[in-house]
Formats: structure tokens, sequence, C-alpha cells
């Protein structure tokens, strides 16, 4: 199998990586490397030079993955802001800022950057709408998901798999995984 080095500290996000990367037939080995990331707006962006600094300095093949939780009555926040609000605010926060608005409606998004050492940086990005919660609920997951509902449930209250059908961060693997796995200019050992 071909290994690739998933540069995170969050045990959540590995989890899930793993499993729709090894079910690809892609090994991935988590690597904690605190790369610097940029104050920006743009994910992509962020996930590129993420990717890009964590390649060159490991000297290995590397994915990163940024996530943003945007709330749309809040005019997308916390967006790239999501884990700072999250460290401070926390799910309960959000809530008491959602009190009394209607529209609940909200997206998480994801991208992740893949790069080699010495090579470009590419990003593939993925979404999922769905609802902000009036409570917390579900003991799966990790960060936002026991606030967010999709399809009459939170994400707290899927198990991995269950989440791994739809969320995000299976849009933007997915699209990763099918150009990964038919890039024949790659030489992988
Ligand atoms: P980051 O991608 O690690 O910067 O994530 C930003 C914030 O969003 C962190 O607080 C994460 O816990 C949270 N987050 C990222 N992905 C998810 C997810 O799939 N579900 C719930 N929260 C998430």
């Amino acid at each position: 199998m071909k290994t690739i080095y998933f540069v995170t500290g969050n045990v959540g996000k590995m989890q899930e990586v793993k499993k729709l990367c090894e079910g690809a037939g892609i090994h991935i080995q988590q690597v904690e490397y605190p790369y610097p990331e940029l104050q920006c707006d743009d994910m992509e962006e962020i996930a590129r030079h993420g990717a890009q600094d964590a390649a060159n300095h490991l000297g290995k093949r590397i994915i990163v993955e940024d996530a943003g939780l945007f709330i749309s009555a809040l005019n997308g926040f916390p967006g790239p802001y999501s884990s700072y609000v999250f460290k401070t605010l926390g799910n309960e926060g959000i809530l008491k800022l959602m009190a009394g608005i209607k529209n609940r409606k909200a997206c998480f998004k994801s991208v992740v950057g893949y790069c080699e050492p010495n090579g470009e940086a590419v990003t593939f990005s993925g979404a999922v709408d769905g609802e902000i919660a009036r409570e917390i609920k579900g003991e799966h997951g990790f960060g936002y998901d026991p606030i967010f509902i999709h399809d009459g449930k939170t994400f707290g209250e899927l198990t991995t798999e269950e989440k791994n059908k739809v969320s995000h961060r299976y849009g933007a693997l997915k699209k990763f995984i099918e150009w990964f796995n038919t890039c024949d200019k790659k030489i992988f050992n």
C-alpha cells in the first residue's frame, strides 16, 4: 500500500481520514508537525501553504486538511476562525449566539492539501449543508459535530462510518483519492 503522511493532532480527523483512505488502498500515517497556519480567509490557500511547508520540512508525501463551520445567519462566522471560536466559545457559545434566530442554515467545508517534497501543492474541497441544532446532541465525533444537524441527526449521533458517507471531509477526500489513484505521473514506492 502507498503511504501518505497526514499532518494533524486531531484524533477524530485522523480516524475519519484513515478509514476513508485505507478503503481506497492508501495507507495513512499520522505525523504531528506544527505547520504555520496562514492568517487569511481563504481555506484553500491555508491548505496549500501548509501542505507545501510540511512536505518540504518533513521530506515526505503529505496531506493536511483544513475545515470550518459556516453559519448563514452569522454571515459565515466562524468560518476560517472555527478553531479559535471552538476553543473560546465552544458549542454552548454558538448555541447562545444562535438563540432566537430562526434561520439555522449552516455548512461545513473541508479542504485537503497534498504535496510532495519540492513539489507543487494541490487542493481538493468538499462541503455539506445542514442546520445548527437547538441543543447539543450525540456522543460521537468531535468539535462542532454535536450541534450540526444533517438529515435529521447531528453528526455527533453518527458513527465514523455513517459520517464518512456524507461529510465535507468525505467530499474533499473522495476527489483527492480519485486524483491520487489515477495520477500516472507519480512514481510510487
Ligand atoms: P481545523 O480544520 O482543525 O482548523 O478545524 C477547525 C475547527 O473546526 C476545530 O475546532 C475542529 O474541531 C472543528 N471541526 C473541523 N472539522 C470538523 C468536523 O468534521 N466536525 C466538527 N467539527 C469540526
